[in-house]
C-alpha cells in the first residue's frame, strides 16, 4: 500500500505540522505501507522529501521547516487521474506512481479547513480523516459552536467579532464581549495550537488582545473562561457502521510559568505540562464526558478521527471545548497518549487510520 504523507503548509501550525509527521514517520509499520513523504513549504510549493524523521522534529533551538527545492516539485492538481505527479525542473510532469490513500497531517488554514481535503476530493484520491464540510466548520471556532448549540451541545458563553464589525463599530463589539464574566480567552477564529489567544482578567486588556488575535485572523471569537478540569478523548470512526470509538480521557494540568495551555507549553516547555491519560475522574463524569465527544464528532460530521476538548467543572458538568479534526500526533500531543492507554499504540492507530480510509 503506498502512503502520501503530507505535512507542513501555510498555516502558522507548519513545525507542529513537521513534528506529527517526524512522528508518524517514525511510527508506520514499514512492511505494510511503502511511504512517500510529501512536504507544503510555507509558500504552498510541494516537494517530495527525504524520508528522514530526524530534521522534522520539534525541540526547543529546533523549528523544523519544509524547505524549497528546484526538483521532486509535485503539481498537487492532477483531476481525474489518481496519481500524483513529480516535476522536474524544467522537465514534463513525469508520474510519482499511484498513491492509494494519503494521510494529510497538516494543521490548521490550507490543511486541516476542508481546502486540502477538496483538493483530494477533485482528484478522486482516499485520504484519512474528515470530509471538506466537516474540517471547514471545525476549523472555525464561530461556526463550530453554532453547531453545536443547534445540536443541544453544552457550549460556553462567547461572542464573536468580525472583520467589518471591529473596523465600522468597535465600541459596540467591546460593549458585548464586557458582557460576558473575566477572565475571558480572546481567539483568532480559525488557528490552532494557541497561536493569537490571550487570555484577559479585566475589559481594559480586551483592545490589545483583539488586535493580537486579528494579526491571525480577521474574525475572532472571545470566550468566557471556564473554571474546570481541562479534560478531552480522542475519537475514531467505526468500521463500517459502527458507532465512533472514543478513548479514555486524557487531562491537561499546565504548571507555573503559563497563563494557559499555549505553545511554548504545549511544545517547547515539556516539564510545564502534565499529561494524564485515563484522567482520573469518576466513571458517571467519565461516561459524560465520552458521550459529549461521541456526539460532538457526530453532530459535526467528523469522519476518520478527531480530538474532543472540554472542561470539566467543580460540580462534574461537561463543558464542549472545540474539535480539532487533525489533532497533533507530536510527541507532547495527547491524542495518541488517549488511545495508547485505550490500548491501541501508536503503529495501530496509524493502521487503524488508514484502513478506515480505505474502506
Ligand atoms: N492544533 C493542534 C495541532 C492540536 O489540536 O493538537
Ligand atoms: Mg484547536
Amino acid at each position: 500500500i503506498r502512503v502520501a504523507v503530507v505535512f507542513g503548509g501555510r498555516s502558522e501550525e507548519h513545525p507542529v505540522s513537521c513534528s506529527t509527521a517526524a512522528s508518524v514517520l517514525s511510527a508506520i509499520d514499514r512492511e505494510r505501507y511503502e511511504v512517500i513523504p510529501i512536504g507544503i513549504t510555507r509558500q504552498g510549493q510541494w516537494v517530495v522529501v527525504d524520508d528522514d524523521p530526524e530534521p522534522l522534529r520539534l525541540r526547543p533551538g529546533q523549528t523544523p521547516e519544509v524547505a524549497a527545492a528546484g526538483t521532486g516539485v509535485i503539481v498537487p492538481m492532477q483531476v481525474g487521474d489518481r496519481a500524483l505527479k513529480t516535476l522536474e525542473a524544467g522537465q514534463p510532469p513525469a508520474v510519482l506512481g499511484d498513491v492509494d490513500v494519503v494521510l494529510p497531517l497538516v494543521h490548521g488554514p490550507f490543511g486541516e479547513d476542508g481546502t486540502l481535503q477538496g483538493l483530494f476530493e477533485l482528484a478522486d484520491m482516499r485520504y484519512v480523516g474528515c470530509g471538506v464540510l466537516a474540517s471547514a466548520v471545525m476549523m472555525d471556532k464561530h461556526y463550530m459552536k453554532v453547531v453545536f448549540e443547534a445540536a443541544g451541545l453544552p457550549v460556553g458563553p462567547y461572542r464573536v467579532i468580525t472583520d467589518r464589525q471591529w473596523r465600522s463599530e468597535p465600541d459596540a463589539a467591546l460593549a458585548r464581549v464586557g458582557e460576558l464574566e473575566f477572565p475571558v480567552f480572546v481567539k483568532p477564529c480559525r488557528a490552532g495550537s494557541s497561536f493569537g489567544i490571550t487570555r484577559v482578567t479585566e475589559p481594559t486588556g480586551l483592545r490589545e488582545a483583539i488586535e493580537e488575535a486579528r494579526r491571525h485572523d480577521p474574525k475572532v471569537i472571545v470566550e468566557q473562561g471556564i473554571v474546570g478540569r481541562e479534560i478531552e478523548c480522542g475519537v475514531l470512526q467505526g468500521h463500517g457502521t459502527d458507532a465512533p470509538r472514543v478513548s479514555e480521557p486524557g487531562e491537561i494540568v499546565v504548571a507555573g510559568g503559563h497563563d494557559f495551555y499555549d505553545f511554548d507549553a504545549k511544545y517547547l516547555d515539556g516539564a510545564s505540562v502534565q499529561l494524564t491519560s485515563p484522567a482520573e475522574v469518576d466513571d458517571q463524569v467519565k461516561a459524560r464526558v465520552q458521550q459529549v465527544a461521541r456526539d460532538a464528532f457526530e453532530a459535526a460530521g467528523c469522519e476518520g478521527l478527531a480530538r474532543v476538548d472540554s472542561f470539566v467543572t467543580p460540580d462534574g458538568q461537561v463543558i464542549l471545548n472545540e474539535i480539532n479534526t487533525m489533532p497533533g500526533f507530536t510527541p507532547s500531543s495527547m491524542f495518541p497518549v488517549m488511545w495508547a492507554a485505550t490500548g491501541l499504540d501508536y503503529p495501530s492507530l496509524v493502521d487503524d487510520l488508514i484502513t478506515l480510509a480505505m474502506e
